[in-house]
Protein backbone atom coordinates (compact mmCIF):
# COMPACT_ATOMS: atom_id res chain seq x y z
CA UNK A 1 0.00 0.00 0.00
CA UNK A 2 2.95 2.49 0.81
CA UNK A 3 5.16 3.96 -1.54
CA UNK A 4 7.51 6.71 -0.53
CA UNK A 5 8.11 10.39 -2.37
CA UNK A 6 10.09 12.54 -1.83
CA UNK A 7 7.28 14.78 -1.06
CA UNK A 8 5.68 13.40 1.91
CA UNK A 9 6.60 16.56 3.89
CA UNK A 10 5.91 16.18 7.28
CA UNK A 11 6.81 18.61 9.90
CA UNK A 12 5.42 22.04 9.72
CA UNK A 13 2.25 21.78 11.96
CA UNK A 14 0.32 25.36 10.66
CA UNK A 15 0.68 24.25 7.14
CA UNK A 16 -0.21 20.88 7.77
CA UNK A 17 -3.41 22.49 9.65
CA UNK A 18 -4.46 24.68 6.67
CA UNK A 19 -4.18 22.21 4.16
CA UNK A 20 -5.39 18.87 5.29
CA UNK A 21 -5.92 19.35 9.31
CA UNK A 22 -9.46 20.42 8.56
CA UNK A 23 -10.62 17.69 6.72
CA UNK A 24 -8.87 15.02 9.25
CA UNK A 25 -10.76 16.91 12.26
CA UNK A 26 -13.59 16.21 10.01
CA UNK A 27 -13.54 12.65 9.53
CA UNK A 28 -11.97 12.39 12.88
CA UNK A 29 -15.33 13.07 14.21
CA UNK A 30 -16.98 10.42 12.16
CA UNK A 31 -14.69 7.93 13.30
CA UNK A 32 -14.88 8.40 16.89
CA UNK A 33 -18.97 8.35 16.39
CA UNK A 34 -19.04 5.56 14.34
CA UNK A 35 -16.15 3.57 17.08
CA UNK A 36 -18.98 4.38 19.81
CA UNK A 37 -15.84 3.24 22.97
CA UNK A 38 -16.64 2.73 25.68
CA UNK A 39 -15.43 5.79 28.53
CA UNK A 40 -12.56 5.69 30.19
CA UNK A 41 -9.95 3.66 27.94
CA UNK A 42 -6.02 4.48 27.81
CA UNK A 43 -5.64 5.35 24.48
CA UNK A 44 -2.93 5.29 22.02
CA UNK A 45 -3.08 7.37 19.07
CA UNK A 46 -0.13 6.39 16.42
CA UNK A 47 0.54 8.92 13.93
CA UNK A 48 -0.69 11.96 15.80
CA UNK A 49 0.66 14.76 13.57
CA UNK A 50 -0.68 17.72 14.91
CA UNK A 51 -3.48 15.96 17.23
CA UNK A 52 -6.77 16.52 15.25
CA UNK A 53 -7.78 12.89 16.11
CA UNK A 54 -6.01 13.03 19.64
CA UNK A 55 -8.34 16.18 20.32
CA UNK A 56 -11.22 14.32 18.74
CA UNK A 57 -10.39 11.27 21.43
CA UNK A 58 -9.98 13.36 24.32
CA UNK A 59 -13.32 15.12 23.58
CA UNK A 60 -15.56 12.34 21.94
CA UNK A 61 -14.69 9.19 24.24
CA UNK A 62 -14.32 10.13 27.85
CA UNK A 63 -10.40 8.84 27.47
CA UNK A 64 -8.83 7.95 31.14
CA UNK A 65 -5.40 8.87 29.32
CA UNK A 66 -4.04 9.67 25.71
CA UNK A 67 -0.68 8.72 24.19
CA UNK A 68 0.02 9.89 21.45
CA UNK A 69 3.78 9.52 18.98
CA UNK A 70 4.84 10.85 15.49
CA UNK A 71 7.79 10.43 14.00
CA UNK A 72 7.82 14.45 13.41
CA UNK A 73 9.56 15.96 15.82
CA UNK A 74 8.05 19.22 14.10
CA UNK A 75 3.91 18.01 14.53
CA UNK A 76 4.64 16.39 18.29
CA UNK A 77 5.84 19.78 19.74
CA UNK A 78 2.92 21.40 17.46
CA UNK A 79 0.49 19.21 18.58
CA UNK A 80 2.11 19.35 22.61
CA UNK A 81 1.99 23.27 22.99
CA UNK A 82 -1.58 23.17 21.25
CA UNK A 83 -3.62 20.36 23.46
CA UNK A 84 -2.83 21.13 26.72
CA UNK A 85 -5.38 18.54 28.42
CA UNK A 86 -3.78 16.85 31.68
CA UNK A 87 -4.62 13.13 30.31
CA UNK A 88 -2.65 13.62 27.02
CA UNK A 89 1.16 13.02 26.59
CA UNK A 90 2.54 13.32 23.11
CA UNK A 91 5.95 11.89 22.01
CA UNK A 92 8.46 10.98 18.82
CA UNK A 93 7.43 7.23 17.86
CA UNK A 94 7.06 5.02 14.42
CA UNK A 95 4.37 2.19 14.42
CA UNK A 96 6.53 -0.22 13.57
CA UNK A 97 8.68 0.40 16.71
CA UNK A 98 5.99 1.73 18.85
CA UNK A 99 7.99 3.04 22.65
CA UNK A 100 5.30 1.00 24.87
CA UNK A 101 5.50 -2.14 26.45
CA UNK A 102 3.34 -4.85 25.73
CA UNK A 103 -0.60 -4.88 26.47
CA UNK A 104 -0.17 -1.55 27.93
CA UNK A 105 -3.49 0.18 26.10
CA UNK A 106 -6.95 -0.48 25.73
CA UNK A 107 -7.22 1.20 23.03
CA UNK A 108 -5.56 2.53 19.61
CA UNK A 109 -6.37 4.58 16.98
CA UNK A 110 -4.34 5.54 13.92
CA UNK A 111 -6.33 8.31 11.44
CA UNK A 112 -4.83 8.70 8.01
CA UNK A 113 -1.57 7.13 8.51
CA UNK A 114 -1.05 3.41 7.47
CA UNK A 115 -0.69 4.03 3.93
CA UNK A 116 2.40 5.87 4.55
CA UNK A 117 4.31 3.00 6.47
CA UNK A 118 6.12 0.86 4.19
CA UNK A 119 6.24 -2.24 6.55
CA UNK A 120 1.76 -2.30 7.31
CA UNK A 121 1.96 -5.77 8.29
CA UNK A 122 5.11 -5.20 10.68
CA UNK A 123 2.51 -1.61 12.54
CA UNK A 124 -0.14 -3.75 12.55
CA UNK A 125 1.63 -6.23 14.53
CA UNK A 126 3.07 -3.38 16.65
CA UNK A 127 -0.95 -1.75 17.41
CA UNK A 128 -1.75 -6.08 18.34
CA UNK A 129 1.24 -5.77 20.84
CA UNK A 130 0.72 -2.70 22.63
CA UNK A 131 -3.45 -3.71 23.04
CA UNK A 132 -4.51 -5.74 26.33
CA UNK A 133 -6.20 -9.04 24.81
CA UNK A 134 -9.79 -7.62 24.01
CA UNK A 135 -8.81 -4.20 23.26
CA UNK A 136 -9.77 -1.91 20.53
CA UNK A 137 -7.62 -1.60 17.68
CA UNK A 138 -8.94 1.06 14.94
CA UNK A 139 -7.43 3.09 12.06
CA UNK A 140 -8.71 4.96 9.01
CA UNK A 141 -7.38 5.60 5.86
CA UNK A 142 -8.51 8.17 2.94
CA UNK A 143 -10.18 5.90 -0.54
CA UNK A 144 -7.56 6.97 -2.50
CA UNK A 145 -7.90 4.52 -5.07
CA UNK A 146 -12.07 5.36 -5.05
CA UNK A 147 -11.41 9.13 -6.10
CA UNK A 148 -12.25 9.77 -2.14
CA UNK A 149 -10.04 12.90 -1.24
CA UNK A 150 -11.86 14.81 -3.48
CA UNK A 151 -9.21 17.83 -2.81
CA UNK A 152 -6.22 15.58 -3.54
CA UNK A 153 -7.57 14.06 -6.70
CA UNK A 154 -8.19 17.35 -8.19
CA UNK A 155 -5.18 18.35 -7.67
CA UNK A 156 -3.18 15.46 -9.03
CA UNK A 157 -6.10 15.31 -11.86
CA UNK A 158 -4.80 18.88 -13.07
CA UNK A 159 -0.80 18.04 -12.19
CA UNK A 160 -0.66 15.41 -14.80
CA UNK A 161 -2.48 17.42 -17.62
CA UNK A 162 0.32 19.51 -17.62
CA UNK A 163 3.06 16.83 -16.36
CA UNK A 164 2.89 13.00 -17.03
CA UNK A 165 5.73 12.43 -14.27
CA UNK A 166 3.01 13.63 -11.65
CA UNK A 167 1.14 10.59 -11.89
CA UNK A 168 3.80 8.57 -9.96
CA UNK A 169 3.10 10.86 -7.08
CA UNK A 170 -0.41 10.45 -7.51
CA UNK A 171 -1.65 9.21 -4.22
CA UNK A 172 -4.47 7.50 -5.94
CA UNK A 173 -1.35 5.18 -7.33
CA UNK A 174 0.87 5.32 -4.53
CA UNK A 175 -2.01 3.68 -2.26
CA UNK A 176 -3.78 0.64 -4.02
CA UNK A 177 -4.27 -1.09 -1.04
CA UNK A 178 -6.49 1.54 0.62
CA UNK A 179 -9.85 -0.20 -0.51
CA UNK A 180 -12.20 -2.25 1.41
CA UNK A 181 -10.80 -5.69 0.60
CA UNK A 182 -7.34 -4.61 0.07
CA UNK A 183 -7.85 -3.29 4.40
CA UNK A 184 -10.03 -6.67 5.03
CA UNK A 185 -7.10 -8.43 3.62
CA UNK A 186 -3.91 -6.73 5.39
CA UNK A 187 -6.04 -7.41 8.50
CA UNK A 188 -6.78 -10.99 8.03
CA UNK A 189 -2.98 -11.35 7.43
CA UNK A 190 -2.55 -9.71 10.53
CA UNK A 191 -4.81 -11.82 12.77
CA UNK A 192 -7.89 -9.61 12.29
CA UNK A 193 -10.09 -11.88 10.41
CA UNK A 194 -12.61 -10.58 12.21
CA UNK A 195 -12.26 -7.05 11.13
CA UNK A 196 -15.14 -4.38 10.36
CA UNK A 197 -14.54 -2.16 7.54
CA UNK A 198 -16.71 0.19 6.53
CA UNK A 199 -17.03 4.01 4.39
CA UNK A 200 -17.33 7.22 6.27
CA UNK A 201 -18.11 10.26 3.89
CA UNK A 202 -18.18 13.99 4.38
CA UNK A 203 -17.34 16.93 2.03
CA UNK A 204 -14.31 19.30 1.56
CA UNK A 205 -15.77 22.63 1.23
CA UNK A 206 -14.26 25.98 0.07
CA UNK A 207 -16.21 29.56 0.01
CA UNK A 208 -14.03 30.04 -2.76
CA UNK A 209 -11.11 28.97 -5.36
CA UNK A 210 -8.25 30.90 -3.28
CA UNK A 211 -9.14 29.48 0.03
CA UNK A 212 -8.78 25.82 -1.99
CA UNK A 213 -5.25 27.07 -3.69
CA UNK A 214 -3.42 28.52 -0.79
CA UNK A 215 -2.61 25.54 1.56
CA UNK A 216 -0.83 23.61 -1.49
CA UNK A 217 1.94 26.87 -2.09
CA UNK A 218 2.74 25.68 1.85
CA UNK A 219 4.53 22.37 0.64
CA UNK A 220 3.26 20.18 3.95
CA UNK A 221 2.10 16.96 2.59
CA UNK A 222 2.38 15.30 -0.68
CA UNK A 223 0.83 17.16 -2.95
CA UNK A 224 1.59 20.57 -1.27
CA UNK A 225 5.13 19.36 -1.18
CA UNK A 226 4.84 18.63 -5.14
CA UNK A 227 3.56 22.21 -5.76
CA UNK A 228 5.98 23.85 -3.21
CA UNK A 229 8.41 22.55 -5.67
CA UNK A 230 7.38 23.45 -8.88
CA UNK A 231 9.28 26.82 -10.32
CA UNK A 232 7.19 29.70 -9.94
CA UNK A 233 5.84 29.49 -14.12
CA UNK A 234 4.45 25.81 -14.06
CA UNK A 235 3.28 26.87 -10.07
CA UNK A 236 0.81 29.26 -11.98
CA UNK A 237 0.07 27.07 -15.15
CA UNK A 238 -0.97 24.50 -12.48
CA UNK A 239 -2.99 26.95 -10.45
CA UNK A 240 -4.80 28.42 -13.80
CA UNK A 241 -5.60 24.45 -14.65
CA UNK A 242 -6.96 23.96 -11.37
CA UNK A 243 -8.87 27.51 -11.71
CA UNK A 244 -10.23 26.24 -14.93
CA UNK A 245 -11.74 22.57 -13.58
CA UNK A 246 -13.12 24.41 -10.48
CA UNK A 247 -14.25 27.72 -11.16
CA UNK A 248 -13.90 30.22 -8.70
CA UNK A 249 -16.11 28.82 -6.48
CA UNK A 250 -18.22 27.94 -3.56
CA UNK A 251 -16.55 24.29 -4.20
CA UNK A 252 -17.70 21.21 -2.43
CA UNK A 253 -15.40 17.88 -2.79
CA UNK A 254 -16.24 14.68 -1.85
CA UNK A 255 -13.74 13.19 0.88
CA UNK A 256 -14.44 9.65 1.93
CA UNK A 257 -12.50 7.38 4.18
CA UNK A 258 -12.47 3.66 5.26
CA UNK A 259 -12.30 3.27 8.99
CA UNK A 260 -11.53 -0.45 10.50
CA UNK A 261 -11.77 -1.69 13.93
CA UNK A 262 -10.96 -4.92 15.33
CA UNK A 263 -10.79 -6.46 19.03
CA UNK A 264 -7.40 -8.36 19.59
CA UNK A 265 -7.92 -12.22 19.95
CA UNK A 266 -7.71 -13.81 23.38
C1 LIG B 1 -1.89 12.60 6.90
S1 LIG B 1 -0.98 12.77 8.37
C2 LIG B 1 -2.23 12.36 9.58
C3 LIG B 1 -2.00 13.01 10.91
C4 LIG B 1 -3.14 12.89 11.92
N1 LIG B 1 -3.32 11.52 12.38
C5 LIG B 1 -4.43 13.44 11.36
O1 LIG B 1 -5.42 12.71 11.32
O2 LIG B 1 -4.45 14.62 10.99
C6 LIG B 1 0.08 11.37 8.34
C7 LIG B 1 0.95 11.27 9.56
O3 LIG B 1 1.61 10.01 9.54
C8 LIG B 1 2.85 10.20 10.16
N2 LIG B 1 3.72 9.05 9.86
C9 LIG B 1 4.45 8.81 8.75
N3 LIG B 1 5.16 7.66 8.89
C10 LIG B 1 4.85 7.16 10.12
C11 LIG B 1 5.25 6.01 10.86
N4 LIG B 1 6.15 5.13 10.38
N5 LIG B 1 4.74 5.83 12.10
C12 LIG B 1 3.83 6.69 12.62
N6 LIG B 1 3.41 7.81 11.95
C13 LIG B 1 3.92 8.03 10.72
C14 LIG B 1 3.33 11.52 9.59
O4 LIG B 1 4.40 12.08 10.36
C15 LIG B 1 2.05 12.33 9.65
O5 LIG B 1 1.92 13.01 10.87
Amino acid sequence: MSQKSKHDAWNAGEAYDAYMGRWSRRIAEDFLAWLNPDPGLGWLDVGCGTGALTEIILRRAAPRSVRAVDPSDGFVSYAAANILDPRVKFRAGSATALPFDSGRFEALASGLVLNFIDNQRAALREFCRVLEPGGLLSFYVWDYPGGGMGVIDTFWAAARALDPGAAELDESRRFPGCTKDGLAALCAGAGLAGAEVTALETTSDFPDFVTFWAPFTLGAGPAPGYCKSLPPERQAALKDELRRRLGSGPISLPARAWAVKARIPG
